[in-house]
């Protein structure tokens, strides 16, 4: 495999008694979408802003760029793009005059006008950022971490708290960095825009690494069953699972069953000779794809959002 773009090797960090980060070793590549991916609490901004030098580790190596950190930082930031989790932007400047002071900042930047039409905002360059919606600020957030043209984006939860359409916009933003051959870490606890853009992400619970790989990669590993959703036309309580032996668990609810089987082909087969027979009224079938939310119950017994 090629040299990792930034490697981190048994990363530590208390706060007080509070152990955030539990010995993580991580590595990214060039060019890859990475996703580190946890529920609350679970270290994502801390690892983040340990890399981006705006918190210390107590232990543990890191190297961006082949530089290490925190004692190169300064290089390594003209090279860096950041959006933090919490990003006050501020309100008496219009979103052309930001980007050009932020452009200010760094010895290299993209053009303005470039940034403004990556991030979808040409048409609201002259707009008070007081008066962008939820959507648009966040463009501009992003649009603020790719203003020097940075060879890392790290964006800490992008999307939360948008829309689809809008996380939608945003996802786009982001993979066509990737196509313009720049490598983004992103930190997210939606599991389908994992799924959607990250090409390996890392679940991160209690500040370690708990699985990592390509999404499709977790979601085999796991060899998680597939749930089978069938709908009755009639009280789903005389459903006799017995008929069907591939069926590992099974719930009732109503006139619904949801059926869990590591090998759905062979259900289906017999749910529509069931059909055909006429001993089980079925209305209507479908089959759930297993995600990256049926693999994180698997690995902590919880689910990534209560
Ligand atoms: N400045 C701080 N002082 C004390 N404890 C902190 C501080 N920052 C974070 N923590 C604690 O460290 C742990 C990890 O927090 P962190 O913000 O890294 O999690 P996160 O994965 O980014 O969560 P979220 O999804 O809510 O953003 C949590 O238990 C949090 O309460
Ligand atoms: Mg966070």
């Amino acid at each position: 495999m090629t040299q990792p773009i930034i490697e981190m090797k048994d990363i530590v960090k208390f706060y007080g008694e509070v152990k955030a980060v539990d010995h993580l070793s991580l590595n990214i590549f060039h060019k890859e979408v990475f996703g580190l991916l946890g529920p609350n609490g679970a270290g994502k901004t801390t690892v983040v802003e340990i890399l981006e030098g705006l918190r210390k580790a107590d232990a543990g190596e890191i190297s961006v760029l082949d530089q290490p950190v925190p004692e190169k930082l300064d290089r390594i930031k003209q090279k860096l793009g950041v959006q933090l989790q919490i990003t006050d932007l501020p309100e008496l400047i219009r979103v052309k005059e930001l980007l050009v002071l932020f452009a200010g900042y760094y010895n290299h930047s993209l053009p303005v006008a470039q940034v403004l039409e990556m991030a979808g905002l040409t048409e609201k360059k002259q707009v008070y950022t007081k008066h962008l919606s939820g959507g648009q600020k966040q463009r501009l957030a992003l649009a603020l971490a790719l203003i020097n043209d940075p060879e890392i984006l790290i964006l800490d939860e992008p999307t939360t708290g948008l829309d689809p359409q809008a996380r939608r916009n945003i996802w786009e933003i982001i993979k066509n960095w990737q196509k313009a051959g720049k490598t983004i870490l992103l930190t997210t606890h939606y599991m389908e825009e994992a799924e959607q853009i990250c090409d390996r992400v890392g679940i991160i619970d209690r500040g370690k690494i708990i699985a990592l790989g390509t999404p499709e990669e977790l979601i085999r590993k796991q060899n998680l069953a597939t749930a089978i959703e069938f709908e009755l036309s009639e009280n789903a309580e005389n459903f006799d699972e017995k008929l069907f032996p591939e069926i590992e668990e099974f719930y009732r609810q109503g006139q619904n069953i949801t059926a869990f089987s590591r090998e759905p082909q062979k259900i289906l087969v017999e749910l529509v000779r069931a059909l055909d027979n006429g001993s089980l009224p079925i209305k209507q079938i479908s089959l759930r794809k297993t995600s990256l939310e049926d693999v994180f119950l698997e690995l902590t017994g919880r689910k990534i959002r209560d």
